[in-house]
């Protein structure tokens, strides 16, 4: 199963376009789930949520409707991650949706030295953003995630699909788009 998982936030979004023409070849032959993020209703963990679940995670019981993101994410082979680049990074939403999904006992533990052990099925993270500008060598969208899905999700392969340059005057975003495709 493909796990698409839906970052974007504007009507017209163009890293939306480049995922939706990345899945039409890559999700040809498999089933494909998307996450929406924007309508999920997901806020980050408080106080409150955060020890309700860490009484349920000491219980092993993984019933309560915190854990449906998490159970469905470790049953996925491949994530495909479509994610505008925001403030150098990627749109709050999409790091509230990944505190859902660090669950120890479900989709993740640690070993006896302290290591951390993936529970997911996952094989493949392709992410894709496109940007305003240029993505700098320090890049705390993509390396970000890759660190964790790799870390805790046991990732074996990671892919990364970029558009740069799209708002800066006098560009081409079409061609842009184009080019990009020719990454696939
Ligand atoms: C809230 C916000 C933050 C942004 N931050 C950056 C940034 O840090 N660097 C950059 O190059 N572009 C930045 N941009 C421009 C977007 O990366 C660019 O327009 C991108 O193509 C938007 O993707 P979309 O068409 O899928 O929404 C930002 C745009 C928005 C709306």
């Amino acid at each position: 199963m493909i796990l698409f998982i839906n970052a974007c936030v504007r009507d017209d979004s163009r890293t939306l376009r480049l995922a939706k023409d990345f899945l039409a070849s890559y999700g040809r032959d498999e089933s494909i789930t998307a996450v929406e993020l924007q309508s999920q209703g997901l806020s980050p963990l408080d106080g409150e949520k955060l020890s309700a679940r860490e009484k349920f995670i000491a219980q092993g019981n993984y019933d309560n409707e915190m854990f449906e993101h998490a159970k469905l994410f470790s049953g996925a082979e491949k994530i495909v991650i479509a994610a505008p680049y925001w403030d150098y990074s990627f749109p709050a939403l999409l790091k509230i949706y990944i505190e859902q999904l660090c669950v120890m006992g479900l989709t993740f533990t640690y070993s006896d030295e302290g290591v951390p052990v993936s529970l997911c099925r996952l094989e493949e993270l392709v992410y894709i953003t496109t940007a305003g500008g240029f993505i700098p060598e320090r890049n705390y969208g993509y390396d970000y995630v890759r660190e964790v899905f790799t870390g805790f999700f046991g990732a074996k392969k990671c892919r990364y699909i970029k558009a740069e340059g799209l708002d800066i005057i006098g560009s081409d975003p079409d061609e842009i788009l184009s080019l990009a495709e020719k990454d696939f």
